[in-house]
């Protein structure tokens, strides 16, 4: 039996960056994990491996669109989909070997698999009981199931499975217009299927801009994208290698069916906790299965702290190590805090949607009186020599103050322009702090500042 100080049960992008947090603050840190490798469901079969394939797929594009233009002239380039995997493997290998090396660089141990919490205090690995003053829960989510639809990861595959189909499916049905749909549908469209998109609501990308949600699925529909909304699936088939979908139109309750090589279902995560031994411990769990914990992530049971996926709020890679890093903080008798109206969700498609704070329709249900500042990449310089200029950026400002409250970028480069928009939120800066902030020329981000302009006087190239 080994004691830590604290051990951290998961290492996704909150486990990890928690134990590495605790260690650099002096404690003695073990983290539980039974994956072969180091990095949670976003290195190895999320995040990081759908950029690999967001990337390459987009490659594809701008050969088979724009290479001509701009005098790049030869054969278009096809499409070797095993290697197209090797890349990506190799991409989660480089990512959690860096992880694995961090862990060295850091002393804190890899207790190899799967983690429960007999008593307050222990932890169990194997067979092996191990000793922890504090335990840190960041065991992330799992793909959550649809009455009616058997996942089986080959036919009917949730994204796991998506990112390993032995070849790019002719006809790709894709259940839930949310982020992972519309990430891997762009992939497969790119790469030749014919890609639908059914989708219970009216719309896509439920809670964002609606605004912006309207833009983004023109474009993705001018990509090849086909989108069926307003369509509650009932259920799937498989017989002989194919899927047949059925859905209902809710306006008129008729009944559709459509028959696919592989339906991906993206209708929404859930808490992954299972084996952790939480019930007997009697570890509180909302009605969404989430852990309940307060400000400082400890839960009821003293000594037992959740952060990430696990616990409340949105399922993001950046908001569970934000979560992983003030929870080691706390335990380490500082005084942590995150903000979460300023934690930016990017959709990493092509074009990128950005988003930050509220949106028009948050901000008219608060009755908050606000000023739209918006510019069109139509007027940036470098977004129409590099084949960008679809897309615009809204920047939401207090109508007063002229406080920053929210802002939405559909366009190239959005995951990265919105991070200037979370700095100036941080500091509770005006859009004129942003006009008046010199951006180079010529850059994306003078999309942002023009935006900004856009909330006074005017912007200066619309
Ligand atoms: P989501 O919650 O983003 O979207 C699910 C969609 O499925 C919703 O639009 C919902 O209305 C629809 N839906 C539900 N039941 C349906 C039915 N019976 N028929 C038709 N449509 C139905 O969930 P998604 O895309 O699976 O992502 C899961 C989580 O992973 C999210 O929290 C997301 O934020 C996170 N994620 C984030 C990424 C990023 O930040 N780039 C990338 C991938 C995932």
């Amino acid at each position: 039996m080994s004691s830590y100080d604290v051990i951290v049960i998961g290492a996704g992008p909150g486990g990890y960056v928690a134990a590495i947090r605790c260690a650099q603050l002096g404690m003695k840190v073990a983290c539980v994990e039974g994956r072969e490798t180091l990095g949670g469901t976003c290195l190895n079969v999320g995040c990081i491996p759908s950029k690999a394939l967001l990337h390459a797929s987009h490659m594809l594009h701008e050969a088979e669109h724009n290479f001509a233009t701009m005098g790049l002239k030869g054969k278009a380039p096809s499409v070797d989909w095993k290697q197209m995997l090797a890349y990506k493997s190799d991409t989660i290998s480089q990512n959690t070997g860096g992880i694995e090396f961090l862990f060295k660089k850091n002393k804190v141990d890899w207790l190899k698999g799967w983690g429960s919490i007999p008593e307050a205090g222990k932890v169990k690995v194997g067979d092996e009981v191990h000793e922890a003053k504090h335990i840190i829960i960041a065991s992330g989510s799992e793909a959550s199931s649809l009455p009616g639809v058997e996942v089986d990861e080959k036919t009917v595959v949730t994204s796991t499975g998506a990112l390993e189909l032995p070849k790019v499916p002719k006809k790709l049905v894709v259940i839930g217009a949310g982020v992972i749909g519309l990430e891997l549908g762009s992939v497969y469209a790119r790469l030749g299927a014919e890609v639908q998109v059914i989708e219970f609501l009216d719309a896509i990308t439920p809670g964002m801009d609606a605004e912006i949600a309207r833009q983004f699925q023109k474009m993705l529909t001018k990509q090849g994208l086909k989108f069926t909304l307003g369509a509650a699936v009932q259920g799937t088939s498989v017989k002989g290698g194919k899927a047949t979908v059925t859905y209902k139109l809710r306006k008129d309750d008729s009944e559709h069916e459509v028959v696919a090589d592989t339906v991906l279902v993206a209708t929404g995560r859930k808490p992954y906790t299972d084996g952790l031994g939480l019930e007997a411990l009697g570890v509180e769990i909302s009605e969404r299965g989430q852990i309940k914990t307060n400000d400082r992530y400890a839960t009821n049971v003293s000594g037992i702290y959740a952060i990430g996926d696990a616990i409340d709020g949105p399922m993001l890679a950046h908001k569970a190590e934000d979560e992983g890093m003030a929870c080691a903080e706390g335990i380490a008798g500082q005084h942590p805090h995150v903000n979460y109206g300023v934690i930016p969700g990017v959709i990493y498609t092509h074009p990128e949607v950005g988003n930050v704070g509220e949106t028009e329709e948050s901000l008219k249900k608060q009755g908050r009186a606000y000023k739209v500042g918006k510019f069109p990449f139509m007027g940036n310089a470098r977004a129409k020599a590099n084949f960008a200029a679809d897309g615009f950026v809204k920047i939401l400002v207090d109508a007063a103050t002229d406080r920053v409250l929210g802002a939405h970028i559909i366009g190239p480069m959005a995951g990265d322009l919105i991070h200037e928009i979370c700095v100036a939120m941080e500091f509770g800066a005006a859009a004129e702090d942003l006009a008046r902030t010199c951006h180079a020329h010529p850059t994306y981000s003078e999309a942002v500042r023009e935006a900004a302009l856009a909330c006074g006087d005017g912007a200066i190239h619309a």
